[in-house]
């Protein structure tokens, strides 16, 4: 199994650019299925999570080519089934995305109950109450979700949590429906907005995206489109928090500070240096950080995906920080792992609190998802001696060549294959 090898005390120094948002890039492959012409993304990076979702529009029919680095065409014209396939929804349950497209476009959608993660249970109900509102009849039974409708029909939705992935597939489905559909309290994140965006230029009409009330008039039919996916918000804070973890400089080009607010008052909290112009942040970091609280909600507050990337940083800050997580009930599966590295964090229900230590010390340790697997490299970047991260296909879901990427900033980061450590062992 593959693992990074992170060798601490290097201060960061220099530019990185971020590539287009996963979490855009996911629901926007799945848009694709709501037309028989031809989607292009472009911006798309590379990461297993879009695999995934390409294989599951394959499996269902779609023509999915990677034209060029970066760019995806997807031709849903001919698709032969509704059933995203158990082994690859499994893997990665925003696989679900595909539920309200597959609705509209053929009145059927047919996939296992998506199972939870490490961070939590992840249920799908307010997805599937949304669908039955809008004249779907939906059936769960022996693990799989069955869903069926002549035609979906406009209605008024209440989210009752501003869900991401419950807005974009009920929107997706929306495009489509018979009438007006109205979402309220939906989510205000920028993948959403993107994600509209896409569906505008394929000629839905959708009003106050962005917004907690999306207005959605349905159509009969939707077109093909080019669509470019908005920077990844957090790759960006992935690599802010990286400066500002060993005292560098750098900067994150591509990053768009409009998104990063919440990200950037935090570290401005913690010390560092924080100027943005037009191509994207440069990050200074403290000597030492200073303590912070820190309470993630939906956006435009303080994003979930980016809590373990801070509990990180304020492992080793000169004081001591809450960090409290309102979204996902079990996201503090790195604490233990950062205790191994000698922070001192205790945790009481979704409240952690965080008393900096001076230095961490390098340790083996275990990725348990993909921002907490981000959160120990940068953990490592600031310990003393060499952190070892094991699991390192979490990380491989959501960061581009992480470990060459901060090699570039003067980072000592390496990825050891098995193979590799086999001969150097034997
Ligand atoms: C999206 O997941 C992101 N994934 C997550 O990013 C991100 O952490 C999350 O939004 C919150 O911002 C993608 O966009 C592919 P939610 P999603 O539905 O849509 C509860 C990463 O690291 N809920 O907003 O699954 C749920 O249990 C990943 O890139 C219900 O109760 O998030 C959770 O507590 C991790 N019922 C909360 O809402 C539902 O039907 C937020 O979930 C749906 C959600």
């Amino acid at each position: 199994m593959d693992r990074i090898v992170v060798t601490g005390g290097n201060r960061l120094e220099g530019r990185v650019a971020v590539a287009g948002a996963k979490n855009s890039v996911l629901p926007m492959l799945a848009a694709a299925l709501l037309t028989d012409d031809q989607v292009t993304l472009f911006d798309i990076p590379h990461l297993d999570d879009v695999f995934t979702i390409c294989e599951v529009l394959q499996r269902l029919g779609a023509d999915v080519r990677i034209q060029q680095p970066g760019t995806i065409t997807v031709n849903a014209a001919d698709l032969e089934s509704c059933e995203a396939p158990y082994d690859l929804v499994r893997k990665m349950r925003a696989s679900v995305l595909v539920m309200g497209p597959l609705l509209a476009r053929r009145g059927r959608a047919k996939l296992p109950m998506p199972g939870g993660c490490a961070i939590g249970s992840r249920p799908i109900d307010l997805h599937l109450k949304g669908l039955r509102a809008l004249g779907a009849v939906v059936e769960a039974e022996h693990g799989w979700i069955e869903a069926r409708v002549g035609r979906l029909r406009g209605n008024r939705l209440y989210l009752d949590y501003p869900s991401v992935g419950a807005t974009e597939n009920l929107m997706m489905a929306a495009t489509l429906a018979e009438g007006t559909t109205v979402i309220e309290n939906a989510a205000e994140e920028p993948e959403v907005a993107d994600l509209a965006e896409l569906l505008k230029a394929m000629g839905a009409h959708i009003l106050g995206a962005g917004t907690k009330v999306l207005r959605i008039e349905g159509v009969e039919r939707l077109g093909g489109a080019d669509h470019r996916a908005i920077p990844d918000r957090i790759e960006a804070g992935t690599y802010m928090v990286a400066a500002a973890i060993t005292g560098g400089d750098v900067y994150v080009a591509n990053a768009e500070a409009e998104h990063l607010e919440p990200v950037i008052a935090k570290l401005v909290d913690c010390g560092a240096l924080v100027v943005h112009d037009r191509g994207g942040l440069r990050v200074v970091g403290p000597e030492r950080p200073r303590p912070t609280d820190v309470k993630t909600m939906p956006y435009p507050g303080f994003p979930t995906d980016m809590q373990p990337q801070m509990m990180a940083l304020l492992s080793i800050a000169g004081g001591t920080s809450v960090i409290t997580e309102t979204v996902f009930e079990n996201r503090f599966m790195h604490v233990a792992e950062l205790k191994r590295m000698g922070a001192e964090i205790i945790t009481d229900g979704r409240t952690a609190v965080v008393k900096g230590v001076a230095e961490l010390s390098g340790a083996p340790v275990r990725a348990t998802d993909l921002r907490a697997g981000a959160a120990l490299v940068l953990a490592g970047l600031a310990a003393e001696g060499e952190t070892e991260v094991w699991g390192v296909h979490h990380l491989d879901r959501g960061y581009v060549n992480i470990e060459g990427k901060l090699r570039s900033l003067g980072g000592a980061v390496a990825r050891v294959e098995d193979s590799l450590l086999a001969r150097r062992t034997s």
